[in-house]
């Protein structure tokens, strides 16, 4: 199905940045300085392509079908697990934001303790998350929702795409994917 396999590959860039953040946060553990620029495209990558483009489709289009066609079961998944873990992520890139401002001020080492705690929750939390909408949840959409819905799910997930495209987004966030990532090598 289009919306899904399209999201499982988001899911592969979003696990690409999470790379990135890793072996930023290991850099800084074996002594690198903090690039702070570097993490705030990183932070801006979560926010506008892991979250405003990804999460969205979730939350405006898939899950919301889910919650309305599937009954309690759906509706516990996504919003007891799902949509709580999207904030939980949230959460972690604000506390990594504020500890890289605090960190531009005054360079103390507390204040990378706040940036490698942040960014590594967010990663161990993102990956988690993933495998679990890979391997449970878009198999249970998929499984459970008539062939009627999922189309009108692909229909409204072209739209969005096509919304995106025009404003760049997925252009704009694989660039800067792409230089992180080369910057970032995996070790
Ligand atoms: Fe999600
Ligand atoms: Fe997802």
């Amino acid at each position: 199905m289009y919306s899904i396999e399209l999201m499982i590959e988001e899911h592969k860039n979003i696990l690409k940045l999470i790379e990135v953040i890793r072996n930023a946060c290991c850099g800084i553990l074996d002594g690198a300085e903090v690039n702070v620029e570097d993490f705030e495209k990183m932070i801006q990558f979560c926010r506008n392509y892991a979250d405003k483009h990804h999460h969205g489709k979730e939350e405006v289009i898939l899950f919301k079908k889910m919650t309305e066609k599937l009954g309690a079961l759906a509706e516990k998944l996504i919003n007891h697990g799902m949509l709580v873990e999207h904030d939980l992520g949230r959460l972690f890139i604000s506390e990594l934001e504020t500890s890289l401002n605090q960190y531009r001020d005054n360079p103390k080492t507390i204040y990378k303790l706040g940036i490698i705690g942040g960014a590594t929750g967010y990663a161990n939390l993102l990956t988690r998350h993933i495998d679990k909408e890979d391997n449970a949840v878009y198999k249970f959409a998929e499984k459970q929702l008539t062939p009627e819905v999922l189309e009108s799910v692909d229909e409204l997930v072209r739209s969005f795409e096509k919304e995106a495209e025009e404003q760049s987004v997925q252009e704009k966030y694989l660039a800067i994917l792409d230089e992180l990532t080369k910057k970032y090598p995996s070790k």
